[in-house]
């Protein structure tokens, strides 16, 4: 008998839409799985203004297929002088659903971001009263800081005092990669919450050396030990409402990933609910994928949970080992070779 589960339709809570001809290829691959997306803001310039996001999520909708029942939910992307007036603004008129907080540096298309937290208190003071949830990149950018500790070290200087100074502000912690993160997570209360990919359910960091060095594993924040990813997997599969799907998904060329210095990010949409469902399966816990998926998010964004459905069969197929552009070039999807052993079904 054919093996087939049914879950309330679940949503992205982080994704890389990217703009231009790059969008128009890659947000069907998110907008046929999710419901609704967490459109991360770091494009080129970043969206700090409610007028560019909604230029941006016009520019989105656009590109969705038409058939496609597709929502994406907007953020800002906070600088050292980004105006108060501005997020709350956006956040009251509907604009915007969260900011997002990338230290200045961290991570691709981030030299706009954050130079030092105490830059935008009066931001997060704002944000707090308000109720708006804060996203973050949690790593430090000290290049001192060898780079599989920031996001621990993150958390012990800057996370954990922010908490401190602002205990009502909502925060997640995203795409989460150690041991430390979900133990923090686990012990801040309900105010705090974390993504986690599946690409860090997936690879440790061994795996980025498998045989050669492996350009389409690497992403921010890097992929850690072994015990880091157990970590995740048991936090993601626990039923723990604090932790919740956000894939990351952050499209890159081959050509800029194989290259003398490689961009940071994983294509995980195309594979997206399917590899979340092969690391469920794995851990005999197909039962919670839709807590984390589809519930969890919804709860914490504190918006209604989706009315469609999403069903996985299992099933043995193989994602291509690249997906051509539009301008001839072409970007390698996560698990691109491999065998899943879930695929869901149109
Ligand atoms: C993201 C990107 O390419 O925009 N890259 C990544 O490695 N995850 C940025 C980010 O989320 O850090
Ligand atoms: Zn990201």
């Amino acid at each position: 008998m054919t093996q087939e589960i049914t879950i309330t339709r679940p949503d992205d809570w982080h994704v890389h839409l990217r703009d231009g001809q790059m969008l128009k290829d890659v947000v069907n691959y998110t907008a046929k799985q999710f419901h609704r997306a967490i459109v991360m803001p770091n494009l080129k310039p970043p969206i700090t203004t409610v007028d560019a996001a909604m230029a941006y999520r016009n520019r989105i909708r656009e590109a969705v297929d038409p058939t496609l029942d597709f929502q994406p939910l907007m953020t800002a992307y906070l600088t050292d002088d980004i105006d108060p007036a501005e997020i709350t603004r956006g956040f009251e008129s509907g604009a915007w659903t969260a900011a997002k907080m990338y230290p200045a540096n961290a991570t691709t298309n981030s030299s706009s971001g954050v130079t030092d937290v105490r830059n935008i208190e009066a931001v997060l003071a704002r944000m707090e009263e308000i109720d708006m949830p804060l996203l973050i990149h949690g790593e430090v950018t000290d290049h001192t800081v060898d780079i599989f500790d920031r996001e621990a070290v993150f958390i012990e200087t800057i996370l954990k005092p922010l908490i401190e100074r602002h205990p009502d502000l909502r925060v997640v912690l995203e795409h989460i990669t150690t041991r430390q993160a979900v133990d923090f997570v686990r012990a801040a209360g309900p105010k705090v919450a974390a993504t986690i990919t599946a690409h860090h359910l997936m690879i440790n960091r061994t795996d980025l050396f498998r045989g050669g060095i492996r350009p389409h594993l690497y992403c921010l924040p890097i992929a850690k030990r072994e015990e880091h990813r157990l970590a995740l997997r048991e936090a993601a599969t626990s039923g723990d409402t604090a932790f919740f799907l956000g894939t990351d998904t952050a499209p890159h060329k081959v050509t800029d990933k194989e290259s003398d210095c490689g961009c940071a990010g994983i294509f995980s949409a195309p594979v997206a609910i399917e590899s979340y469902a092969q690391v469920f399966a794995e851990e005999q816990a197909l039962d919670q994928l839709e807590g984390f998926a589809s519930t969890h998010g919804p709860a914490f964004y504190r918006l209604p949970r989706n009315s469609s459905t999403l069903t996985l069969r299992a099933e043995e197929w193989s994602p291509p080992l690249s997906i051509r552009l539009n301008d001839g070039d072409s970007i390698r999807p996560f698990c691109a070779g491999d065998t899943l052993h879930w695929k869901m079904v149109d």
